[in-house]
């Protein structure tokens, strides 16, 4: 199949478009290089530089038959600094993508959604049916395009998947032999935090310790990006038009912030230091997906477990240290 993959060039945009040149389609990334990289698109795929707003219409001419939508900015902290850059950028840039999809006849998307949807979740684990109650900017918008496809599948008849992302880690290495992880400036994430933190011999920041979670730490659903990127191929095959499938992606499994550490430790074999400071605002205590839905209907399971995820990232962490 023809696809566009937009946010191609960013860690789980260029994950999945490396997956889905490998699985034999024909992939068009489209990335503004904002916070992507030109050399994370893979071999392979063919790259446009441009905005959704520019550049969709014209991409999406060449006879594209399906888009996988990454392109978004993401950072929970920044767009409670900055509402208006999200809303513009994920709501405003996803409408510019539906309308040129709608006008050239492309009416199959896959979007990149978030468990931030939830925001303080009522019960564990999360279910898709539960109440969507966002605590950040970023959330809203990611809700916003979330109902924004289903009145596009529903008045437009477009078929869509969103697949609502826990807590992503680990890495992917192509063919090539090269790794594609995550390069994020500036990093927020656990995962690559602690092992930076191997790699300078600084303590890694614990953020908080008094939540209510058996040893106080946040808890959290880490989902292997490869394991992710197989349940996009899964959710493209399965797109039906007028249909709208929402669905969680997640292990079903919690760990706590310090466990995350513990297995960062014994994956480098490097004692990370860690110190607890305070808490960081917004963080929800316990963040588990339900993932029955993707099992039943899909048929997707996820396969790598944290140790895996935290292996990989560090075998990317150390490829990049040589280069
Ligand atoms: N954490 C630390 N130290 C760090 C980084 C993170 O203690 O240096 C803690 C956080 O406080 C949190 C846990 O590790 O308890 C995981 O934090 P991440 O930043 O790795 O991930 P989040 O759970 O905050 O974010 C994820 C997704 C977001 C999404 C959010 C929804 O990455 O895209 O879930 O809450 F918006």
């Amino acid at each position: 199949m023809r696809v566009l993959v937009t946010g191609g060039a960013g860690y789980i945009g260029s994950v999945v478009a490396g997956r889905l040149v490998a699985a034999g389609h024909d992939v068009t990334v489209l990335d503004d290089l904002s916070t992507g990289f030109a050399d994370a698109v893979p071999p392979g795929a063919a790259f446009v530089k441009g905005t959704l707003r520019d550049c969709a219409a014209e991409v999406l001419a060449d006879d594209i038959e399906a888009v996988l939508h990454f392109a978004a900015k993401s950072l929970v902290g920044e767009s409670v600094a900055n509402p208006a850059r999200y809303w513009s950028n994920n709501l405003g840039g996803t409408i510019s993508l539906l309308e040129a999809m709608r006008e050239i006849g492309v009416r199959t998307i896959v979007f990149s959604s978030t468990a931030a949807v939830y925001g303080e979740p009522g019960r564990t684990p999360i279910l898709e049916t539960d109440p969507t109650r966002p605590t950040s900017p970023y959330g809203a918008t990611k809700i916003a395009v979330d109902t924004t496809l289903t009145e596009f599948c529903r008045l437009h008849g477009f078929g869509a998947v969103s697949l609502r992302y826990f807590n992503v880690a680990g890495a992917f290495q192509g063919a090539d032999g090269r790794w594609l992880g995550e390069r994020h400036h500036p990093e927020t994430h656990l995962i690559p935090n602690v092992l930076a933190a191997a790699t300078e011999g600084q303590p890694v920041q614990i953020f908080g310790d008094d939540y209510p979670t058996p040893d106080g730490t946040c808890v959290r659903d880490y989902i292997h990006v490869t394991d992710l990127a197989d349940a996009h191929l899964r959710a493209l095959a399965a797109a039906r038009p007028g249909e709208h499938r929402i669905y969680n992606l997640g292990n079903g499994a919690g760990f706590s912030v310090r466990e995350v550490i513990e297995v960062c430790r014994e994956v480098t074999g490097i004692d990370i230091a860690a110190e607890v400071g305070p808490r960081r605002a917004g963080d929800p205590a316990v963040l588990v997906a339900s993932s029955a839905k993707i099992q039943s209907e899909l048929d997707w399971r996820a396969s790598r477990d944290l140790r895996a995820m935290a292996a990989d990232a560090w075998a990317f962490a150390q490829a990049r240290a040589s280069r």
